[in-house]
């Protein structure tokens, strides 16, 4: 298995999707990118899952993340699924799928957990920059479908931070207050955040949301 660490460079790999062959790196270029694991095609939360994630696509693109999903099913079936998804959810699936039948990705990026099922992938989220550094991973189970807001509200935050010397407080949303990071000495405080800054407690200063 490979380094999946924060920070650790993405795996590349070559696979076929809906949208035929992919090599993820250059398929990504300089954008960020989403890679997102579904248990297996033909199920209930899955389903709604990448219908929402096919009405979020806009959003995603505003924040210049490319988005894939992943199942270890082939792309006859993938084909097939989409048209329940579309049919179903009121919406047109918007991006690849990658046919994972041999299950290379799955390995690769560790989302088969054996203790929760030993054949088909839990529900993984990989962030990955625009330096193909892993930027955020998050595990859940089958049973739980995921929050594309939340989703859109991480990457506000990975984003924001990645460009600044910023970080974001417990239940952070775009446009609300900063935490200023505490390597910014109080004497570079002005020049960087002229909006201005609030002293809580001298490890604990904030700052209104730049433009
Ligand atoms: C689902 O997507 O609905 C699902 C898949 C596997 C196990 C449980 C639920």
């Amino acid at each position: 298995m490979s380094d999946l660490k924060l920070g650790a460079i993405a795996p590349d790999f070559t696979a076929q999707t809906t949208e035929g062959e992919i090599n993820f790196h250059s398929w990504l270029g300089e954008q960020w990118g989403i890679l997102f694991s579904h248990p297996a095609d033909y199920t209930p939360v899955c389903t709604t899952e990448l219908g929402m994630a096919a009405k979020y696509k806009g959003e995603f693109d505003k924040r210049n993340v490319r988005m894939i999903a992943l199942s270890v099913d082939g792309v006859a079936s993938h084909l097939d699924w989409i048209k329940d998804i579309n049919e179903t959810q009121q919406t047109t699936i918007n991006f690849p799928i990658i046919a994972d039948e041999d299950r290379k990705v799955a390995e690769l990026y560790d989302m088969i957990h054996p203790e929760a099922d030993d054949k088909l992938t839990i529900r993984s989220v990989f962030i990955v920059g625009p330096d193909k550094k892993i930027k955020l991973v998050l595990s859940y189970p089958a049973s739980t479908g995921r929050n594309f807001d939340e989703l859109l509200r991480v990457i506000d935050s990975l984003q924001l931070t990645a460009y600044r010397k910023l970080a974001t407080p417990a239940n952070w949303k775009h446009g609300d207050d900063c935490v200023i990071s505490p390597s910014v000495k109080n004497e570079e405080i002005a020049e960087l955040f002229p909006k201005g800054h609030t002293e809580i407690k001298p490890y604990l200063r904030m700052t209104p949301m730049p433009e």
